[in-house]
């Protein structure tokens, strides 16, 4: 049993044989955070834990206390993880402890995302129920602690039993109270085009954190935070993270307070949230899994990895490897039409591209950005046999076809904006402001989103539709809807992301075989809720190759290889003006669902005969780039080198990345340590040596320095020693990239 209740001690007692976390029922009846980490024994219980004697409200005691789920106004001074407002206009209550439940399985969270179990026997259940008797407020606090993994999901519920309406001012998925506060703190922001730059700085006195107010998590920020000790490295050493499943407002944040104590918190953002809960209603705040590691950053990863790929992303795409797909939206933008889709997907075809994506531009008027959101039928213009002609033509080459939607926005000149004006986001006599020249829909009422389904359902249903883009282009102004009453605005945002996910969730239902792919400008809903949903998401509008190592590095401390959509795309590349070569392209975008973003008609020869043995490479070994154990390696940091690798759960297959960036004469030697593979096995490592190079070198220069059998040992303790010395290579130029094969050849002897 992986919950324990001790009565004498009134401690909670969650863990598997990786972790433990423990939770206290204090004097008062209010709820102690004493412990989480390393495995402790559950054949004891652990009274030393305790906090001095609960003293009731002495302000000094309950200070020096950590809680679990710390109200306001009652003597602990640090920020409050929930506030209520009373009819009186107190926000003072007293949750007390009342009972508890613990049961084998998970449940699911009303509208919201959530992880889940498959079986009863993957994780175990706490609610622990509060009490405050005179507003009739009950919080449940909700703990999942799954059997595999050191993690734990957790999420609050909030009910009025009362006749009194009781208003939430702000409710946090998680509040943690960490013992000590030497932790540095990274933080996943950055902002359109260079998503997820790492920030990584001690935690220091006071309060820090991100946000988001955009309406969506945002390119800003992640709703995710890692800690890790000073000390701990990629490879060795504590570390935990926060990730929060939700794709609207959100906070993250940590604050030290005067014992040195660390109150992190993760919600919705109350800034932007209010909700009633009037008679018998009840609230829910979103999700948040709470991850550790001993293992250092990459053993992190690999929880969040294991979590977030098996029970969090879900439906036949699931566990299925994703295609090689073209989106033509870098090859030709707006301008394009059926003859020029046609002729890029022959190509295709004949390359090994599998599927087919046409993104924005297909629709009403649709030649530039001004025009036509919400006018979901076929440009006639561009696309004589509509969607369904084109859908035909191009699944008959053996294609399969995908289609892009942006299902939230509307244009001011559309059919659907002078229908319903009133459905447009903004305050009644203000100006509407305009981001990318497109207004947005109120999510947050249902025939709206009732509207979006039929439409966008009829549309999928008349053509040969496999994939579907769901873009999200602008951030929410002016947010205010006109189906709310005024006291009822606070509701405004998360109402709106309770719309999303109600039409995301209804299509994915009507649709199960379609690979829905999320998508905001790139990457600003790339996060735990919105992969419940869509188990792929483009990443980054910037898909240079050099930039994208930056990107897709960042985004796999939480968010594992296959739902992150990597693509090849051409050069000069159109985000830096860079040129890199194919092979440099495709090594960066083999860690992740590859995809191309050109016009493949564009390419010469050569270069396509490299695509076609890309391709064929990736194919080969794509459950392996994508379901894969991934781990980021460490080269020095003078060195200019990148590197990381993904390796099979079972440790008998992996490939390593290296990839030399800025060319520098005579530099050191340096060797890079390797990860995921057996220290008790022997390894035949070689490199990947493909006939076509398109007019790059990759001529293999530390071949015969690291190929041959190799002891695990050798690879995880020494590793591949990267010789740039000047006699050592021929000269590479810049953004040179190895990709070495590593396969169990035997035991060691
Ligand atoms: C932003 C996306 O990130 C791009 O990939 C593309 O789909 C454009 N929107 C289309 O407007």
């Amino acid at each position: 049993m992986p919950i324990k209740f001790d009565e004498n001690t009134r401690q909670f007692h969650l863990y598997n044989n990786d972790f433990s976390y423990i939770i206290a029922v204090y004097d008062n009846g209010s709820i102690g955070q004493l412990y989480f980490g390393e495995p402790l024994s559950p054949d004891r219980d652990h009274p030393f834990l305790a906090p001095l004697p609960f003293a009731g409200f002495s302000n000094n005691i309950r200070s020096a206390a950590r809680f679990e789920y710390p109200c306001y106004g009652q003597g602990d001074f640090r920020l409050p993880a929930f506030k209520v407002k009373l009819a009186d206009g107190a926000g003072v209550v007293e949750p007390r402890f009342e009972d508890y439940r613990v049961y084998a399985g998970k449940k699911a969270l009303p509208g919201l995302p959530s992880t889940y179990t498959e079986s009863d026997d993957e994780a175990e259940t706490l609610e622990i129920i509060l009490i405050d008797k005179p507003s009739h407020l009950k919080i449940i606090l909700f703990y999942t602690i799954f059997a595999a993994d050191a993690c734990i999901a957790r999420s609050v519920r909030f009910e009025n039993f009362g006749k009194e309406k009781i208003i939430l001012e702000s409710a946090m998925s998680l509040s943690l109270d960490a013992p000590d506060s030497a932790w540095n703190t990274l933080a996943f922001t950055g902002s359109w085009a260079r998503e997820f730059a790492v920030s990584d700085a001690p935690l220091h006195v006071g309060f820090q954190g991100v946000h988001s107010s955009l309406g969506v998590s945002g390119s800003t920020a992640n709703p995710s935070l890692v800690f890790r000790r000073p000390e701990t490295t990629e490879r060795y050493g504590e570390a935990f993270g926060i990730s929060l499943l939700y794709s609207g407002n959100f906070i993250a944040c940590a604050e030290i307070d005067c014992w040195d104590i660390v109150r992190i918190r993760v919600g919705i953002n109350p800034e932007t949230f209010s909700w009633s809960l009037e008679n018998s209603g009840s609230f829910d705040a979103p999700e948040a899994v709470l991850g550790w590691s001993r293992n250092g950053l990459n053993g992190l990863s690999r929880v969040f990895h294991r979590l977030f790929r098996t029970r969090l992303e879900r439906g036949v795409w699931r566990d299925r490897e994703r295609p090689v797909l073209l989106n033509n939206w870098e090859g030709t933008y707006f301008n394009f039409n059926e003859e020029k889709l046609l002729a890029m997907a022959k190509k295709a075809a004949d390359m090994g591209v599998e599927l087919f994506a046409l993104d924005d531009g297909w629709f009403g008027k649709r030649d530039d950005d001004a025009t036509s959101l919400g006018d979901w039928f076929p440009n006639t213009d561009k696309l004589p046999n509509g969607i369904t002609g084109l859908a035909e033509k191009i699944t008959a080459m053996g294609l399969k076809f995908g289609l892009w939607i942006e299902p939230e926005m509307v244009s001011e000149k559309s059919r659907l904006f002078e229908a319903h004006p009133d459905w447009a986001v903004g305050v009644p006599g203000r100006t509407r402001t305009e981001i990318r020249r497109q207004f947005v829909l109120d999510m947050g009422r249902s025939e709206v989103v009732d509207y979006l389904f039929e439409t966008l359902s009829a549309l999928i249903s008349n053509a040969k539709i496999s994939y579907i883009k769901w873009d999200m282009n602008r951030f929410i102004t002016e947010p205010f809807s006109l189906a709310l009453p005024p006291d009822r605005q606070g509701e405004f945002f998360h109402r709106y992301c309770l719309g999303v996910y109600s039409l995301y969730s209804r299509l994915t239902e009507a649709f199960p075989d379609i690979l829905f792919e999320s998508c905001a400008s790139g990457g600003a809903r790339f996060d735990g809720g919105i992969l419940a949903f869509a188990p792929q998401g483009w990443l980054s509008d910037d898909t240079d190759a050099v930039q994208r190592l930056e990107i897709q590095r960042g985004a796999s401390y939480f968010y594992p290889l296959n739902c992150i959509g990597a693509h090849i795309s051409a050069v000069p590349n159109h985000q830096t003006g860079r040129l890199t070569s194919l092979l440099f392209r495709a090594a960066v975008a083999f860690f992740g669902d590859l995809g191309f973003e050109l016009d493949p008609t564009k390419l010469a020869e050569e270069e396509a005969e490299t695509v076609k043995e890309c391709i064929a490479f990736y194919k080969e070994r794509r459950r392996l780039f994508q379901q894969g154990v991934f781990n980021r390696l460490d080269a020095p940091p003078d060195c200019n080198t990148a590197a990381w690798m993904v390796s099979t759960e079972d440790k008998k297959s992996a490939i390593a990345a290296v990839y030399k960036l800025n060319a520098k004469p005579n530099q050191k030697p340096f060797r890079i340590k390797l990860a995921g593979l057996d220290r008790s096995k022997v390894y035949r490592v070689s490199l990947w040596e493909p006939t076509h190079r398109a007019g790059a070198p990759f001529d293999a220069t530390d071949k015969r320095l690291n190929c041959g059998l190799r002891g695990g040992d050798e690879l995880l303790s020494c590793g591949l020693l990267i010789d740039n010395t000047f006699f050592a290579v021929s000269i590479t130029g810049d953004f040179y990239p190895e990709l070495f094969l590593i396969e169990e050849a035997g035991e060691a002897c």
